[in-house]
Parts: structure tokens; sequence; C-alpha cells
């Protein structure tokens, strides 16, 4: 049966691959996204690893000079995707969005490498890889940190990847929507419009578009002019733990400066990562820039923390709360707690379990030694999968499956947990 799931999750990436990058899914999705890509390659490389390896080396090449790694390439025109291209306006010779999205890149390519059966042969193209997200690193803390707290903002609720997350409700009451001009949305016409954000937060997401393309993408503007301005724990962690993982790499790949300057911006980051900590609920939370205070929202992005080196005791409070969590659904990890008024079962990041979060937060739970907690929720993601097949998300409740279908990074995540030997065959 396991094999049986593997060999599905290997066939919906192959009908995804594009040659060099994957789409998300089909119609929904029809370009590369970032995040997606990096995570991709990790269930990838367990049946082509050079495959893998290039996944990661496609979306490199599209970096801004500046260091920014762009959220969306623009490969293939195609109009069944709102926001495109001519929105975005960037001005690049192959078009991408002018935002990014959580960097997942440097702990792929460590993990590629890590368990990579010809590392030699691969070494070369891993250290143009790692020079270039170390330059990706260097340009959140330079642009997104622009006061050394050690933890970067997000300017748009696109880059967390958790678009439509109840944490933003209140920083997007300040961004206006006068002046956004006229637009036809295309995922509501491939999609379930429950299961997505609301037209009112995608007239927010488009003003914020048109600011920053006023601004002529300048990012040494952005992060001050945008009035939205959120420190996500989630996001941050990823980032600090790809820094510390990028660190290790570049040891073993001789880069030593790379080393060095890495390893500083983890530890610096996870030090000031206990600002974000609440102690009543045992997690962390956002942190809104603008109005200078935290949110206390119960979200997954404080869950996700668990994904860098926090402190064992935030370990153990972050597992002891999701335990909690389980009293309250059937399937871990809801992207909002269920007890809140705010969650909503079905619609996107308000409340669904995601698969690529559920193996976020299992990674770090079990190198944190909360390995009971951590096998439950592998336990779990692969329980949806039975019942549910490889869907964008899944109501945490009914298990029903929501957003698109056939989903790549879904099923990139099934091959690692299957793969991993961590939970029970
Ligand atoms: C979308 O279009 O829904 C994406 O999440 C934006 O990147």
């Amino acid at each position: 049966m396991r094999q049986d799931l593997i060999n599905q999750a290997v066939a919906v990436i192959r009908t995804n691959d594009r040659g060099a990058y994957t789409v998300p899914t089909q119609g929904l999705y029809p370009f590369q996204w970032n995040w997606d890509s990096a995570l991709v390659s990790l269930g990838m490389s367990h049946f082509d690893e050079n495959r893998a390896l290039t996944e990661i080396e496609t979306l490199l090449a599209h970096q801004w000079e500046d260091g920014m790694v762009p959220h969306i390439i623009f490969h293939q025109h195609d109009y069944g995707y709102f926001p495109g291209p001519e929105v975005w306006n960037t001005g690049r010779k192959v078009p991408t969005s002018g935002i990014t999205q959580p960097a997942v890149a440097g702990f792929a390519l460590k993990r590629l490498m890590d368990r990579s059966s010809r590392p030699d042969a691969l070494k070369a193209r891993a250290v143009v890889s790692l020079r270039k997200i170390h330059a990706w690193h260097e340009w959140f803390f330079r642009t997104r940190d622009p006061e050394g707290t050690g933890l970067v903002a997000i300017i748009h609720p696109w880059e967390s990847g958790r678009d439509n997350s109840v944490d933003w409700d209140d920083a997007f009451t300040r961004v206006p929507t006068d002046g956004v001009a006229p637009f036809k949305r295309r995922d509501t016409s491939h999609a379930n419009p429950a299961h997505r954000p609301t037209d009112e937060q995608y007239k927010r997401y488009i003003y914020l578009v048109q600011l920053f393309r006023s601004l002529g993408w300048d990012n040494a503007k952005l992060h001050d002019a945008s009035p939205f301005r959120v420190v996500d724990p989630g996001f941050n962690a990823i980032l600090l733990r790809s820094c510390s993982d990028l660190a290790a790499l570049a040891r073993d790949l001789g880069e030593a400066a790379i080393a060095e300057q890495s390893q500083a911006f983890a530890n610096r980051g996870i030090a000031a990562m206990e600002t974000l900590w609440d102690k009543e609920l045992g997690q962390y939370f956002c942190y809104d820039r603008v109005a200078n205070r935290l949110i206390e929202s119960p979200s997954v992005g404080g869950l996700l923390a668990a994904f860098c080196a926090v402190p064992p005791t935030r370990a153990k409070a972050i597992a002891a709360r999701i335990a909690d969590i389980a009293n309250h659904c059937r399937f871990l990890v809801p992207s909002h707690d269920p007890r809140s008024p705010d969650f909503d079962g079905t619609r996107y990041w308000r409340g669904p379990v995601w698969l690529v979060v559920n193996y976020m937060i299992a990674d770090g739970l079990f190198a944190a030694g909360e390995t009971t907690i951590a096998a439950r929720i592998e336990a779990d993601s692969i329980r949806l999968i039975e019942e549910s097949g490889f869907a964008e998300y899944y109501d945490p409740i009914t298990a029903e499956p929501c957003g698109g279908g056939s989903f790549t990074w879904t099923a990139a995540m099934v091959i690692e947990m299957l793969s991993s030997g961590k939970i029970a065959a």
C-alpha cells in the first residue's frame, strides 16, 4: 500500500513536470513557484537526484541582481492565472513576480547533498547554488530587516505563502483599496471560491502590487513604503533553518566566509525569536512592525517556528500545544486553532491542513526529540492522502480535499514522509 502511494505520488510529480521545473498543479498554478520548487526537489530526489537539483537551479537562474529570488517565474504564457506578468510588470527578460517567498532552498539544497549517492559529482553545481542562496539570505537581512533586529518582515501576505491567514486580518485593514484597477480573478474558476481568499482580500493584494510597481520594484524603498510589514515566526524559522543548514553545507564545500556569516545570521535570528514567544499560549506570534505590537492570533505560523533550532523548552511547549489542538480535530496540524471563532476548515490558510507545513513542523520536532507528536503529524498526513488523494490542502475535521487537485508538493511530501522510515510502514 505504501509503495503504491509512492508510485502515485511519483506519477503526480511527473504529470506536473515541465522539463526543468514543475508547476504546482495544472490550471490553478501554471508557472514555477519558489517554495513549491524547493520542497518538490526533495520528493524528486528519491527517484531522480539530477532532476531534483535542476529544479532548484532553474529557480535560482531567475534571481534578481539585488539577490531576491522571486516567488513566481512566468516561464510560459498562460491567461488562466491572475495576476499575470503584465500586472507585475517587473521588466525581466523572463517575467517574474516582484516579491519573494519562504526561503526553503537552503534547507533543500543541504538535504539533497546529504542524501546524494554521488555528492562529489554534484559538488561544483552545489557550490554555485550555495552562493546564490547566500546572496538571497543577505538580501533578506539587508532589505527586510533595515534596523538589524535579526528577524525579517514580509511586505505582502503572498510572501508568507499563508496568503489569507487570520494573522494578517488586522494589519490588512491598513491596506486601502482606492485606485485598484478593475480585475477578473482566475483562481475561482479553477477551485471552489469557498476554499479561496475573498474578493476584498484580493483587492488589497493587488493594491500592494500596484504600490510596489509604482516604486519601480526598488527593494531599497519597498519595506518602509509598505503599509503591511509583519514579522512571521514561521517565515523567519524557515529562513533561519536555511541559514544554519547553509552554514553546515558551506563548511563541507570549503566556503568558509559563507559558513561564518550564515551561522551568525542563524544565531542572531534564533535569539531574536524569543521576542515573539507567548508564554500563555505556548507558541510564537507574528509581530506587526507598523503598529509595533504582537498579533495574538493562534495560527500555525507560530508552530512552524519549531523548524529552526529554537530552545528545547520552546520545542517542548509547541509539541504540547499541538497535542492539545489534536483534541479538537481529526488531522494535524490545522492552519488555525479549531477553537478560534476565525477558524474555517476549508478556506485556504484559515484552518486547513497543508502537508508541506506538517513536514517542516515534524522535521523540527523530530530533531528536538519530540518524536511522539512528530510521528503523529506525519501519520495524520498519510491518512489524509489515503482518504482524500493528493489535494492542495484538507479540512482538518472532515478530510475534505480542498483547492487544486493532483498537487505536486503534496505528492513530494508523501514520498519524503514514507521514505524516511520515521513513521510505521
Ligand atoms: C495564489 O495565486 O494563490 C498564490 O498563492 C499567490 O502566490
